[in-house]
């Protein structure tokens, strides 16, 4: 029997307290920035994240620390840093005791949030689920979703490209992980998908809004929305356990699965990887697509330049607008980094956003250029130059899934025509839980022949 993860200190208070006695026990000093206590710091990071993580890079250089709130974090920006964090250093530093921890409330013990042999055991009985066959059936799933849904494509209509992308991720989600049909799920007048959104809107909160407790505050609504998406995917669990299994998918899968001693995985740990799955595969994707179309509508020559290929566009696009912009950590002992000393049982953060926007990495980081990505291009990054999907033995485990759907639905799209921004249209990000554009991205739809990179082959 693979033991269950520790659990995590239980309310707010318990785990400010936990973090400040950490922080009492460093037995080297934080490495040089920020480190009073400030509410107005706090606040603009949680608002406006990126530019800090940027600006501490240029005054401290690739590792410094912030005062968030009522602790410290340390910021390791970076490709060495990426490649200390995610590869050669990876044993010493957990997932689930730095920031992640906040998503267990609704994840539970999923993948994101657990780490050691708990970890290693669930992804192994995962990953088949992944494998290249399984993606090319998926890929089919992929292909009937925005079938479907490409009738809103008609010249002249306006659609919110974000929207559109995120109801098809969902099916997609549905369908070709889970076996479920989404037209028939839904069987309590509840729309599942708005209830996720629901639970997840609890991160986009202010420190005050994720502090409260009680009736009423955003934390009780993440309960009464998790409570209604369990009681669905309990009944899915149960039902796929009667049918005997038999199908393909990850669900399946799981409630097939077995430990050594030939026991069954707990419904509970199904229910909490089924929730990590559907919160990493959702928002990720959407967000992507929406950033490349985006991006096009600035650039519309880049899709009539037969140098590019439509995957240099999704590559480039998750250069500048990588949805998982931070990967939350807490280190287990001291450790060293550029010559300066970190103390063990400090939260640490790599930042995906933070390293691809560099200017000493990468020139002219404002600028979409797909040409970053030709195989010279590519061949000459160094080891944690990229890392939009992190690295190392927790890679994300969706990455050949994520990139399949992108490619079929940015390939459909551009078949049948070009989106532009509506007049006056002005990107604001929102960054929680991860990035992607605030209130949606409308774009009118323009008639024009087959994109020129659709055809390319580089
Ligand atoms: C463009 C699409 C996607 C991007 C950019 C992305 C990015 C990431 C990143 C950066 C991580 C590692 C985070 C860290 O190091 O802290 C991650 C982990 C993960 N992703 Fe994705 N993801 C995408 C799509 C997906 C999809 C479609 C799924 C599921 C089908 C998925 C499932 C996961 C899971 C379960 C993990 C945790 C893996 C582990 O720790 O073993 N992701 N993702």
């Amino acid at each position: 029997m693979i033991e269950s993860p520790p659990t995590l200190p239980e309310g707010p208070i318990a785990t400010i307290l936990g973090d400040l006695r950490n922080e009492r026990s460093a037995t080297v000093p934080f490495p040089p920035g920020e480190t009073s206590f400030s509410m107005r710091r706090t606040q603009s990071f949680m608002r406006d994240p990126m530019s800090w993580m940027l600006d501490g890079y240029e005054r401290f250089g690739p590792v410094y620390t912030l005062r968030i709130f009522h602790h410290n974090v340390v910021m390791m920006l970076g490709p060495e840093a990426n490649h200390h964090i995610l590869v050669s250093h990876a044993h010493n530093f957990s997932w689930r005791d730095g920031h992640l921890r906040d998503l267990a409330a609704l994840m539970g013990d999923g993948l994101l949030t657990t780490d050691g042999p708990y970890h290693r055991a669930h992804r192994k009985m995962m990953l088949p689920a992944f494998h290249r066959e399984r993606i090319r059936a998926a890929t089919a799933v992929i292909e009937n979703e925005v079938a479907r849904a490409m009738g809103a494509f008609e010249p002249g209509a306006v659609i919110d490209l974000y929207d559109w992308a995120r109801n098809i991720s969902l099916r997609v989600a549905m369908r070709a992980l889970f076996g479920l049909d989404p037209d028939r799920v839904d069987t309590r007048g509840m729309d599942a998908a708005d209830e996720f959104e629901r639970a997840l809107s609890f991160h986009a909160q202010n420190i005050y809004g994720q502090l409260a407790r009680g009736p009423g505050t955003p934390y009780s609504r993440l309960l009464k929305s998790r409570a209604r998406l369990d009681a669905l995917l309990y009944e899915e669990i149960d039902r796929r356990r009667d049918d005997g299994g038999g199908k393909e998918d990850l669900l399946s899968l799981l409630v097939q699965a077995t430990d050594e001693d030939g026991e069954p995985l707990p419904t509970e740990q199904i229910r909490d990887e089924v929730m990590t799955l559907m919160f990493a595969a959702h928002d990720t994707t959407t967000s992507t697509i929406s950033f490349l179309f985006l991006e096009l509508a600035r650039n519309p020559e880049l899709a009539e330049d037969p140098g590019i290929t439509v995957d240099m566009l999704l590559e480039e696009t998750l250069r500048m607008y990588p949805p998982a912009y931070v990967g939350p950590r807490l280190s287990r002992e001291p450790f060293e980094f550029a010559g300066i000393p970190v103390p063990g049982r400090a939260h640490i953060h790599y930042s995906s956003y933070a390293s691809h926007h560099l200017p000493d990495v990468w020139p002219e980081p404002e600028r979409f250029d797909p040409y970053r990505f030709t195989p010279e291009g590519k061949a000459a990054m160094r080891k944690g130059q990229y890392v939009p999907f992190g690295g190392g033995s927790r890679t994300c485990i969706g990455m050949r899934f994520g990139e399949a759907e992108i490619r079929v639905i940015a390939r459909a799209i551009l078949e049948r025509c070009r989106l532009d921004t509506l007049p006056g249209h002005r990107l604001v990000m929102r960054t929680a839980p991860t990035l992607s554009p605030r209130g949606g991205l409308p774009m009118v739809v323009r008639r024009a022949a087959p994109a020129a990179v659709l055809s390319a082959t580089l």
